[in-house]
């Protein structure tokens, strides 16, 4: 275990943290997709295509999906009818992503804290299980509501701990065990697959990840509940 595998909220000096996490997952990409396939079994889909669902008619949306990776969301919203740009800061992931042809043409390789785009863009902005890497949240989710048009709607789909014992158990010993165990096997780098468990177990709890949207300017934020509480969407509004 590194000193960047618990999470914590730094607004002011990410950069070190920030340049480890891109570095890692450079180093986990050619296997990135098998792997969350894999060890998720196969569930991830699932819950990006509830996500597509929740936009409603995408016919010619734009949207910008923030650290896209691979671009496993952003392929679902292309074969919507979307308008996609994408974001991520490891070139080894997006590279992979192309290759896949799971991204489309316009794909930007940023800091998802600093989004290179003007004011009110895009209507619709997605973060799939990428927030909990991002040390400077605060900073992340100002950045995010700037970039978003009046009316538009973030959406974050992130892995959450469940609340139910029996669930919580079988949880917990997947999370420590099983992940970084079968991620080491199948990438050869156990410590990422353990960082990824750890970031899950030290994220924010979802109320004061909740409350921190609504600080960071949106006007209402919304919880749904995505297999026994393992993951949420959190749909976040901007109404003025
Ligand atoms: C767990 S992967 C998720 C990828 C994809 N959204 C999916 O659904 O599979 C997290 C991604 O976030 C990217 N990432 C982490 N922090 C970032 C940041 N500050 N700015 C841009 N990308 C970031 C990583 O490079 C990685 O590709």
């Amino acid at each position: 275990m590194d000193k960047y595998s618990d999470y914590k909220i730094d607004n002011s000096t990410p950069e070190e943290k920030k340049k480890h996490v891109k570095e890692m997952f450079d180093s986990i990409a050619p296997t990135y997709d098998f792997l969350n396939r894999f060890l998720s079994f196969g569930i991830d889909r699932l819950w990006r295509r509830r996500l597509i669902r929740l936009c409603g008619d995408l016919q010619g949306m734009p949207v910008l999906d923030l650290c896209c990776g691979t671009g496993d969301l952003t392929h679902e919203f292309l074969k919507s009818g979307a308008g996609v740009v994408s974001l991520d800061f490891s070139l080894g992931m997006l590279k992979e992503g192309v290759k896949r042809g799971w991204l489309g043409d316009m794909n930007l390789s940023a800091d998802a804290a600093r989004i290179p785009v003007k004011d009110g863009s895009f209507p619709i902005e997605t973060i799939a299980f990428g927030i909990r890497n991002i040390p400077d949240i605060d900073v992340f989710l100002r950045d995010a509501h700037r970039v978003l048009s009046v009316g538009g709607r973030l959406f974050i789909l992130e892995l959450t701990r469940p609340e139910k014992p029996v669930v919580k158990l079988f949880y917990n010993i997947y999370l420590k065990w099983v992940l970084p165990f079968m991620g080491g096997v199948f990438s050869g780098r156990r410590e990422a697959y353990a960082y990824l468990s750890r970031t899950i177990e030290t994220f924010l709890e979802p109320n004061e990840l909740m409350n921190r949207v609504r600080e960071s300017g949106f006007s209402g934020v919304e919880r749904i509940k995505l297999t026994f509480g393992v993951a949420s969407i959190y749909v976040c509004s901007k109404d003025r």
